[in-house]
């Protein structure tokens, strides 16, 4: 026992010790059992990040960014690397097939000031996997190794990497890809549970994430990915599987807040209530006006439309506001939109609401 201990002592110069207790990445401290908000193109833009990390997401990744076109200086790509310290630690991703213009992306990235690089090695999207990019690279592990020893080498803050189990069944090789990338200098590693081929169906399979957790090689930390949609689920993904962090995608979209239930349930192992009907109003509020201070009235109100009647599934007769809600063009006729929801259903019970399946569609 002393002896194991005294291991565990010199280990922790490097870090592994406090890591295990507190997770770092690199030199950034995220606290104990951190949670991050997944990356996720057309959702986790500025304003969204912003709400769940004010929800309590200790970590948030910006959309992924194609290589190609930050090089190419693509206003909507350049755009994706807006981020403000508020959001902090927050990620920086970027996906794409050829190792130059993935180093030369991942420069330009850098200059944005992130905490972290994160490399895509998991999008399923077939025009981007059938090029070579995202989990197409799970196909040429020695070219993933590769651009990733190229791109930690090239820059100065940590890298991490995002990716699945493997292809496909066939080929689930994420115990061999965590050692190789961990050997090239990543500084964690998150992997959703399931293969390319599966897509986002079927259900994520978390053993093969915890045997990479408990390969006794992996000293970066490893944070879990897949259908959490429960402060339990999220609890039980920490103790079953050892993970050093725990990453919510889907189960975010109109549930900004799952943060605070996990966090809650993780400290107290209590259930916090769901939020009533006028909590929700203020936090569309919330959210409207930041994406609007970000993005513009136009563009900001626009893109608040996949968002705005999410806050609202499950009440009842809401038809005809949940049409005024992703009509609505003008700011003022929209928060008044949201006073009358607040007013008509004020009094109904969330508790009732039971959240949707998730799905990939927002
Ligand atoms: C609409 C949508 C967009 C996504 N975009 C990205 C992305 O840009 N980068 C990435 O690494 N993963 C992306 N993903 C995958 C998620 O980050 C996450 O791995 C996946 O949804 C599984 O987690 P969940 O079950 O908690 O949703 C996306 C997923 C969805 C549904």
């Amino acid at each position: 026992m002393v002896l194991i201990y005294k291991k565990e002592w010199d280990q922790s110069i490097d870090g592994i010790i406090y890591n295990r207790l507190f997770m770092k990445i690199a030199g950034i401290d995220l606290g104990e059992k951190p949670l991050f908000l997944a990356p996720m193109e057309d959702v986790t833009d500025p304003s969204f990040r912003w709400l769940c990390k004010r929800f309590g997401a200790d970590m948030v990744y910006t959309e992924f960014i194609s290589s190609d076109g930050l090089i190419r200086d693509a206003a909507k790509s350049v755009a994706k690397l807006n981020i403000s310290d508020e959001e902090r630690p927050v990620g920086i991703q970027i996906y794409g097939h050829l190792i130059e213009p993935m180093v030369e992306a991942a420069l330009v990235a850098e200059s944005a000031k992130p905490d972290v690089i994160d490399i895509n090695f998991g999008c399923p999207v077939k025009k981007i996997a059938n090029r070579g990019a995202g989990s197409g690279m799970m196909r040429d592990v020695p070219l993933m190794v590769e651009m990733t020893r190229r791109i930690v080498e090239a820059v100065k803050i940590p890298v991490t990497v995002k990716t699945r189990l493997g292809w496909d069944d066939e080929n689930k090789n994420i115990e061999d890809i965590a050692e190789r990338l961990q050997d090239v200098g990543i500084a964690a590693l998150t992997i959703h549970g399931r293969t390319r081929a599966q897509l986002y169906k079927g259900v994520a399979d978390w053993t093969l994430i915890g045997a990479v957790k408990n390969n006794p090689r992996i000293t970066i930390p490893i944070i879990g990915n897949g259908d959490i949609s429960s402060p339990v689920g999220a609890a039980e993904a920490f103790e079953r599987w050892g993970v050093d962090g725990v990453m919510v995608g889907r189960a975010t979209y109109g549930r900004p807040w799952i943060f605070r239930e996990i966090r809650h349930y993780l400290n107290t192992g209590e259930l916090l209530p769901q939020p009533s009907v006028k909590e929700r109003v203020d936090i569309a509020k919330c959210h409207l006006l930041k994406s609007v201070e970000v993005k513009g009235e136009k563009v900001g109100v626009l893109e608040m439309r996949r968002h705005l009647s999410n806050y609202f599934k499950g009440l009842p007769d809401f038809k005809a506001t949940r049409l005024k809600l992703v009509t609505e063009n003008d700011i003022s006729e929209l928060l008044s939109i949201l006073d009358t929801v607040a007013e008509r259903w004020g009094d109904f019970d969330t508790s009732a609401i039971t959240p949707p399946p998730l799905s990939s569609d927002i």
